[in-house]
């Protein structure tokens, strides 16, 4: 059975503005879409931290690596604890639908050298999927090898595991359509419906609130994801009936292609 892989971005199932805010009616109707989707595809979901994992990594300056234990490991904790919370948010709403989701546990599973994944075991999630499960992982921080710890993002996460099993899609879910020619709340910037990898540059800079790189890490990752044969989308999550569309490749996003 093929495999998709959704990366669900924090900023969709969040509102950054406010810490600790939960946008369950988008969490719903993604659990709704995920129930036709699952009868014919094996699923792993990532979902990110929004404001409930950037705001406190930030605090904490977690993403500079361990250089003052004393607060920091606090906010290490802090971190983790509210990435649980999030989780367990995101779980609530897809059991009610009957989803078969399992969470896998980042800092358990992975380790990271100089912010990269660097250990993963990957087993149990290729035992879960055998077993018509859905995994779901998350952002997170972990241990680093040089830095002490580290933050990994949804977007690492499911950009490796896309590649080390081969999924069909990788499918980026947002709260805009698509990757933009500019930033999207510009008035003229436009959507870009087919991104030719070989001719795009990535220009910008980054928001001071997003921790692991923003919009132009996630095209990064998804331009490695097309490099490896694996075919990648950028889409509105937030929108009733996008995801479902997007599977079937109709509707409005962003599609990766090689030239
Ligand atoms: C961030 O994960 C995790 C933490 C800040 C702890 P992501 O980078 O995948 O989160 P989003 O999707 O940008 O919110």
């Amino acid at each position: 059975m093929n495999l998709i892989v959704l990366k669900i971005g924090g900023s969709a199932i969040s509102n950054k503005n406010i810490p600790f805010s939960f946008r369950k009616d988008v969490v719903e109707h993604i659990a709704k879409e995920l129930t036709e989707i699952h009868k014919e595809y094996n699923i792993i979901l990532v979902h990110g931290g929004g404001s409930y994992g950037h705001p406190i990594a930030k605090a904490y300056d977690l993403s500079k690596g361990l250089y003052a234990p004393k607060k920091q490991l606090l906010g290490f904790s802090r971190t983790r604890y509210y990435m649980s919370k999030l989780n367990l948010l995101i779980i609530e709403e897809f059991i009610k639908y009957n989803l078969p989701v399992i969470t896998i546990q980042t800092s358990s599973v992975i380790t990271a050298k100089q912010g990269k994944i660097y250990n993963f075991y990957i087993e149990p999630i290729i035992k879960l999927l055998s077993l018509r499960m859905i995994p779901v992982m998350y952002g997170d921080v972990v241990i680093d090898e040089k830095k002490g710890i580290a933050i990994i993002s949804g977007d690492d996460i499911s950009t490796y595991l896309a590649i080390k099993l081969k999924a069909d899609k990788l499918l980026f879910g947002l709260d805009v359509d698509g990757i933009y020619s500019k930033d999207p709340s510009l008035e003229d910037s436009e959507l870009i419906e087919i991104l030719d990898i070989s001719s795009f540059t990535i220009k910008g800079t980054m928001t001071k609130y997003d921790v692991t790189g923003g919009i132009f890490h996630k095209i990064e990752k998804a331009i490695e994801a097309t490099k490896h044969g694996i075919n990648v989308y950028f889409f509105n999550i937030t929108k009733q009936g996008r995801l479902l569309d997007v599977i079937n490749e109709k509707g409005t996003f962003t599609k990766l292609i090689t030239g």
